[in-house]
């Protein structure tokens, strides 16, 4: 059976700081530069969820489109859109809100959501125009 790689996209805006409490202010600065900014700033998030499959006999699809962005919108655009992720989010308060932290626990959530079945094989996290990341499972 051929097995592919099926994505769907969504988008949010978010507020975030990069800073680690652990740290003195001077280290944070240093580190993240204007990442730490006490304010927070925003970005226009794109996520990008792919899943991996071979198509049923019965369909022709890995998964249903349809039950696959309901779920990304119920698990995870819901939960960020508009949000602080430092403070807003109950499942990323443990971790400083990077996109590679983000895209980790953006995995776990949505892993946990799917239907059996349904094979997470990547997240792709855009932050900027510049930045994103790639994160595989592993
Ligand atoms: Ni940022």
């Amino acid at each position: 059976m051929p097995v592919l790689h099926l994505t769907r996209k969504e988008h949010f805006n978010a507020a975030h700081r990069l800073w680690n409490p652990n740290w003195s202010d001077e280290k944070n600065y240093e580190e993240f530069g204007i990442c730490a900014n006490p304010h927070f700033h925003g970005h226009n998030f794109d996520l990008y969820v792919t899943v991996k499959g071979s198509p049923s006999a019965d369909t022709g699809c890995i998964i249903n489109l349809k039950e696959l962005k309901d779920i990304i919108r119920k698990e995870i655009i819901e939960e960020l859109d508009h949000k602080n992720l430092n403070m807003d989010v109950p499942w990323l308060s443990h971790c400083i809100p990077s996109i590679e932290n983000m895209a980790v626990e953006i995995w776990k959530r949505l892993s946990a959501a799917l239907p059996e079945g349904a094979v997470i094989s990547k997240i792709t996290l855009w932050e900027t125009q510049n930045n994103f990341v790639e994160y595989y499972g592993e």
